[in-house]
């Protein structure tokens, strides 16, 4: 019985190999231009493999041949696209094994990557549980964004043929749809690694832009003083408005990776603070979190003010990923703003100078929000100066009977909300709900709930919350 059990296994995973050829796409550039897809197959058909595609499915565009190396069990075959159309379906079908017809599939074009307005997801860890891979692995491929960074540890083992045949397996709706930029985790880096992922430059670091943004890419695996010239050179030259980074093993976080890249905070970090990147993406830690450190003026007592490009604001360090990896609970610390301990994903959306950035878990629940918006930064209501930093004012009078005012400064434009709640925690009434300018702004709260009606004598807390920022007073209404 047991032989018949394995028999059917390995039947069922050569059917699974065969039919599926680890279909999976890279860019040597951004999403329009070096588009390639890549597809592995068993052995080289004698005619050669080719690939038809275009808009429709007549596949217009042609018949091409394409380029194929070595690969662990067979051969891996790349074929780059020239400049595609944006948001447009590519039909493709596949001449694999010496027929046409292994995979006749549909592929969506990213949004023009001149446009400031364009989205992407980051997480990773994917490693160890194959059956939470698979979970994360179809939810991410019902979601749409223009393109993917992965953090690192695809696999636990990079060496394992296995590893990555059931990577590639278990992750297949997600990797023959979407295009995603790779960069190596401490499991897996190695020959494996760097012969499956097509991507820019000399594809172990690199950079791309899209739209107002450069995405740099580097590796905590080796190498770190020539990257970090390389790193400098990136940052210094480019006039993009928004500089995101990625790489495996964060610089802070909690737990037993606590210093795993300490040592580079005086070159790499120092780079991040000196040029004003905006977001720093990183794996490694099985759970989600987000903080604003900076590198030279950090508070043993408390994070800095807020997120910002600019010398003494706080970079947006976001660690995310879990697509399989063990979750592990995150700590706490002066610098962190929340952690969750979840599998998890984040979204990021960029519009002109505003970026936003949803953490999700894999049943799309929203677990954390943050906005950065840079284009409001000196805009002020009515021309006056521009608060440093948020706050929340004591209520006066206080106590009260029945209105008071409430004053709050917003150092960007941001989503506020103002809420009133009873010493209960219950709602009362939300004051505000919206999109406000940076400045000081007033809000008169006549003692009412949300219909109209007096609310009784007592103890009030009103909580202001604006971006990342959360702050609460307490109020005193004395009849
Ligand atoms: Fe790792």
């Amino acid at each position: 019985m047991r032989n018949i059990y394995l028999l059917a296994s390995v039947f069922l995973l050569n059917q699974s190999l065969f039919c599926q050829d680890h279909i999976h796409w890279g860019s040597t550039g951004d999403p329009l231009n070096g588009l390639t897809i890549t597809w592995h197959a068993s052995s080289l058909s004698s005619t050669g493999d080719q690939i038809k595609w275009g808009y429709t499915s007549a596949y217009e565009q042609g018949a091409f041949d394409v380029d194929h190396r070595d690969d662990y069990g067979g051969y891996l075959f790349d074929y780059t696209f020239p400049t595609l159309n944006a948001n447009s379906t590519i039909h493709y079908n596949i001449y694999t094994d010496d027929e046409w017809g292994h995979a006749t599939r549909t592929f969506q074009t990213s949004t023009d990557p001149g446009s400031t307005q364009f989205s992407f997801i980051a997480g990773g860890d994917s490693r160890t549980n194959m059956s939470d891979w698979q979970t994360a692995a179809n939810w991410l491929a019902n979601e749409s964004t223009d393109f993917h960074l992965f953090l690192g540890d695809h696999v636990n083992s990079g060496t394992s043929t296995t590893d990555w045949t059931y990577w590639y397996n278990n992750g297949v709706n997600y990797l023959e749809r979407n295009l995603i930029y790779h960069t190596a985790g401490n499991h897996e880096y190695g020959s494996i690694y760097l012969n499956q992922f097509v991507m820019p430059e000399n594809e172990r670091w690199y950079s791309f832009e899209f739209g107002n943004a450069l995405f740099i890419c580097l590796l905590t695996e080796e190498d770190f003083s020539t990257q970090y010239t390389w790193l400098v050179e990136q940052l210094s030259t480019t006039d993009k408005t928004w500089k995101i980074v990625f790489f495996h093993k964060p610089f802070f976080c909690t737990g037993s990776h606590v210093d795993d890249m300490t040592t580079y905070r005086d070159t790499w970090w120092q780079a991040f603070d000196d040029y004003g990147v905006d977001v720093i993406l990183g794996g490694h830690v099985h759970y989600y979190l987000r903080s604003k450190p900076i590198n030279l003026n950090v508070s043993s007592t408390a994070a800095v003010a807020e997120y910002g490009s600019e010398p003494g604001q706080g970079r947006l360090q976001i660690l995310s990923g879990s697509y399989g990896a063990p979750v592990y609970a995150p700590g706490t610390g002066w610098f962190i703003e929340e952690n969750l301990s979840t599998m998890n994903y984040t979204k990021f959306e960029i519009d002109g100078e505003v970026l936003v950035m949803n953490a999700y878990n894999m049943v799309g629940t929203l677990i954390d929000n943050v906005t950065i918006n840079k284009g409001a930064a000196n805009i002020a209501d009515g021309g006056a100066t521009v608060p440093s930093e948020y706050s929340l004012d004591q209520n006066y009078p206080n106590p009260f009977n029945p209105g008071t005012t409430i004053l709050y400064s917003l150092p960007l434009a941001s989503k506020t909300q103002l809420s009133i709640y009873n010493v209960s925690g219950q709602l009362v009434t939300t004051l505000t709900n919206n999109h406000h300018l940076a400045g000081k702004h007033s809000v008169h709260w006549e003692g009412t709930d949300g219909s109209g009606n007096p609310v009784s004598a007592g103890v009030y807390f009103c909580r202001l919350r604006a971006g990342a920022y959360s702050q609460t007073i307490k109020m005193v209404y004395l009849r």
